[in-house]
């Protein structure tokens, strides 16, 4: 069978994992899939920089929105980050022109959400992105299939593998938030502007999303109480522990009678519970549904490997399915059909 071409700008910690595992998977990947998945093009910041695989057979462009305006490829792979341009142009450009896009662009959909979802809808193409929310966890299947005809009443976790980290490393080594912070850098967890990370807004990022899958409404990036980890010191951490309590930064969205309700906050968690033992990168996210319980997902949250694993799947459903098949709604309805948002009194 003909290969899928995909188009990939960005090639950072998790574009250069994908690249990698693309390459000395193809043969794996071109049975599991049925036909072979190939790199035509990229685009990155800095040309020249050896990224561990060989990708000089890809047509390079400088500009990722040429790219996706103009290479020869069925999907475009954007993992370049930030809500703005060049990623909302790239990602509305592919879009236009009935090309798939699969993301990891959190913030993005955060911003630009709906629109992206509608302009997918209108062109009969495939918005895949499993790996925004909590790393390799496949949350956003969940919610967006597994769940489907469930009435969710809460969504909750450990969405953050940056602040998570910082938090673990704190309390079991007694290390300082400075120092547990530039190791979560050199891991490659922390976003390029890590205040996203330890201030909550990436946390609120990804929650904003999990709401619109859960409840059916809009999304509202905006309308989320936030507070980081900025201001835990070790002594926080020990006084907890010497309660019963472990501090975990939660993301929780729920429903209540007048609306929705969102909010981001450092949470005492006991000691005894699952959440408290979800150390280092690692991600947890609870949902609570009326025909399922209560499911919980863990799994690694951040870091190249983990984020690509969600990536080459979106890839991979693409691959899979037969063209004009493929009507999975980008935000689990189609998105004429999303509520408003209301927030909860
Ligand atoms: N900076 C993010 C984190 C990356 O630490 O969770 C994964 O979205």
């Amino acid at each position: 069978a003909d290969a899928l071409k995909i188009g990939m700008a960005g090639l950072g910690t998790v574009g250069a994992s994908l690249a990698k595992i693309l390459v000395e998977r193809r043969d794996m990947l071109a049975t599991t899939c049925g036909r072979p998945i190939e790199i035509t093009a990229v685009s990155a910041r800095t040309k020249g920089r050896d990224r561990g695989v060989d990708l000089s057979s890809a047509a390079w462009f400088d500009d990722p929105v040429a790219l996706a305006r103009e290479a020869d490829i069925e999907v475009f792979v954007e993992l370049m980050g930030g809500a703005g341009d060049p990623a909302h142009a790239a990602v509305r450009a592919a879009l236009a022109r009935g090309i798939h896009v699969v993301t990891a662009n959190k913030a993005l959909l955060a911003a630009h959400g709906v629109e992206l979802a509608a302009l997918a809808e209108e062109n009969g193409c495939l918005l895949n992105y499993e790996a925004a929310v909590a790393g390799g966890i496949p949350v956003i299947k969940a919610l967006r299939e597994s769940l489907t005809g469930n009435t969710i009443s809460r969504v909750y976790g450990i969405m953050n593998g940056t602040c998570n980290y910082i938090l673990t490393k704190m309390e079991k080594e007694g290390l300082t938030f400075e120092a547990c912070l530039k190791e979560a850098q050199r891991l490659g967890y922390a976003e390029a502007d890590p205040a996203f990370d330890i201030e909550g807004n990436d946390t609120a990022h990804k929650l904003s999303i999990l709401t619109t899958l859960a409840f059916g409404t809009k999304i509202a990036a905006d309308d989320i109480y936030l507070e980081g980890i900025a201001n835990i010191s070790i002594d926080d951490i020990r006084a907890a522990a010497d309660l019963g309590y472990r501090i975990k930064l939660l993301g929780v969205a729920q429903k209540t009678e007048t609306g929705v309700e969102q909010r981001v906050h450092p949470t005492m968690v006991p000691l005894d519970s699952v959440i408290a033992q979800v150390d280092g990168v690692t991600n947890a996210v609870a949902i609570e549904s009326d025909i399922l319980g209560e499911l919980l997902m863990v799994g690694p949250g951040a870091g190249g490997n983990a984020t690509a694993s969600a990536v080459l799947g979106d890839i991979a459903d693409i691959a899979k399915s037969r063209p004009g098949a493929q009507t999975v709604p980008v935000l689990g309805r189609p998105a004429a059909a999303l509520q408003p948002y209301r927030r909860a009194q």
